[in-house]
């Protein structure tokens, strides 16, 4: 099993955000389900933050049509790794949306404060990208 997480800056603009997004889950949901991919896709502001899991080459391939993609820029991979198990065993592609200030409870401000960090939009770090993401696996594995 291989796991990409990703952050990217979306390009779609807030009126048509609802539209957009709906468009982006449809193909997701289609195409994950035939490449046996799952995963978590958040939109925080306008930051995306999604991992996508399964098959190596599948998961590869899907990242690729990704970064080409020209609703988002700035696509940075922050983790990729292999593993045993899916973290999204039920969730072809899990969407949420959550505002920086909810992203900082997922988290934990604690946390957050500990890490010297401030301000979550200015300094959206990558350790931040998957952090959040690991805190949607403990609420999947409820
Ligand atoms: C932020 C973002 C996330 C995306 N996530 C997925 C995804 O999980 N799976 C997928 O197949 N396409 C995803 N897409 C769409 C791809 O970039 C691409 O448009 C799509 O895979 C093309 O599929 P089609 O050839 O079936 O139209 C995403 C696009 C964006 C901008």
């Amino acid at each position: 099993m291989y796991q990409i997480i990703y952050k990217s800056e979306s390009l779609i603009p807030e009126s048509e955000s609802e539209n957009q997004i709906r468009g982006i889950l449809e193909t997701s949901l289609s195409n994950n389900q035939k490449d046996g991919i799952t995963g978590l896709f958040l939109l925080i502001e306008n930051r995306f933050v999604q991992m996508l899991e399964g098959e190596e080459s599948a998961v590869l391939a899907c990242m690729a049509r990704i970064e080409k993609d020209s609703r988002h820029k700035d696509v940075k991979v922050v983790l990729k790794r292999t593993t045993e198990s899916r973290t999204f065993p039920d969730w072809s592609m899990y969407f949420y949306k959550l505002n920086g200030d909810e992203a900082l409870q997922k988290i934990g401000v604690e946390k957050l404060e500990s890490l010297g960090i401030s301000n979550w939009q200015d300094h959206f770090k990558d350790n931040l990208a998957v952090m959040l993401v690991e805190s949607f696996a403990r609420l999947a594995s409820h």
